[in-house]
């Protein structure tokens, strides 16, 4: 049996806008957290003469959290389709495939992203025990390109703790078809940051992000957003390796506010923060006024505020979060991550 844990990642400058074939319009960075994961395990065996004579392309089961969901069956199944193209034997075998994540699943927290990631790499580990062979370097490459076609984001979950992915002129071998390790100098207070995402809503979102990147296309702002994308990632580059928290953190708020107005000023319009979200911004910047302690925020495709902070400040953010923030979490609800150290 093979089985992968990929983590959750979450974007500081984000991908919103596509191109061609899941090509980025802009280039994104991320932390990878350490907490939030899928598991896949997958086992497979040869499909027998009948099975592939049915015509079926491809043959397989999958479970989530040990209960058969036949209701992903379509999502995974488009991926095979887009992906075959690169692993032939996708239709020469059966896959059992089983997937459980280690946060609720209710949260709001989007699990496409860790779960694209792990059923990727154990697609490319089959890949080698059937007998294919990569450069260390290869496999990551392809592994990241794989879940590329199964989610964007999805591509930033196979390794490193902080993650590229669009081509960049400041980082040497980024690409649009795969994620790379950040491959520049990150000054000490961002190598062990911490992540606590603030469970806001726990409910659906109302528009997914496939639709929402479409939504770019004949945007009336697209075009400075994604040239303010690019000017971001120069300015995160600066800050990341002269441990300048003021600016990262103006840069990541920035982002995340830009990533929401895109989503207010589309055609369909469409506004996923929800008053509490509003209520924990005010609160964040307001104690960070009184405090000067660094903390500050990013929002993914949602409601959830994830809350960004470095180590040293642990003991007082989470006490701040207690007192002050959980009260507008749905059922007080948070969970705390931090960058993984891979
Ligand atoms: C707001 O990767 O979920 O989280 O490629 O259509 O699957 P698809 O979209 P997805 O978009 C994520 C957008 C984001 C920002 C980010 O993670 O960079």
């Amino acid at each position: 049996m093979i089985s992968f844990k990929a983590p959750s990642n979450i974007a500081l400058v984000k991908y919103w806008g596509k191109k061609g074939e899941q090509l980025p319009a802009n280039p994104s960075i991320s932390f990878t957290l350490t907490h939030c994961y899928t598991e896949t395990s997958i086992e497979y065996e040869r499909r027998s003469e009948s099975s592939i004579a049915s015509g079926e392309p491809f043959s397989f089961d999958f479970s989530f959290e040990g209960q058969p969901k036949p209701s992903f069956h379509p999502k995974i199944h488009t991926f095979f389709e887009r992906i075959v193209a690169y692993l032939p034997f996708l239709k020469d075998y059966h896959f059992s495939i089983a997937s459980h994540n280690s946060f609720p699943h209710s949260s709001g927290i989007a699990s496409s992203a860790s779960a694209m990631a792990a059923l990727s790499v154990c697609l490319m580990q089959i890949s080698k025990e059937l007998g294919e062979t990569y450069a260390e370097e290869a496999f990551w490459q392809k592994a990241s390109f794989l879940a590329r076609l199964g989610s964007g984001s999805a591509c930033r979950s196979v390794r490193g703790s902080i993650v590229v992915w669009g081509e960049h002129p400041a980082i040497i071998g980024s690409s649009d078809e795969y994620s790379i390790p950040y491959p520049l100098p990150v000054h000490e207070v961002f190598q062990n940051y911490q992540d606590t995402i603030l469970l806001i809503d726990r409910g659906q979102k109302q528009v997914s992000s496939t639709v929402g990147h479409n939504l770019m296309h004949g945007h009336p702002f697209a075009e400075a957003r994604f040239a303010q994308a690019n000017e971001n990632i120069n300015k995160l580059v600066r800050s990341f390796a002269s441990g300048d928290v003021e600016r990262f953190i103006e840069v990541v708020e920035s982002e995340a506010l830009t990533l929401h107005a895109m989503m207010q000023t589309s055609i369909p319009y469409f506004i996923l923060m929800r008053p509490n979200t509003l209520e924990v911004i005010q609160r964040i910047w307001q104690y960070r006024k009184e405090t000067n302690i660094p903390l500050c925020f990013t929002l993914d495709a949602g409601a959830n505020v994830h809350l960004l902070y470095p180590k040293t400040s642990t003991t007082e953010v989470k006490w701040f979060i207690e007192e002050e923030l959980a009260q507008f979490c749905e059922g007080r609800q948070y969970i705390h991550d931090e960058v993984a150290t891979i």
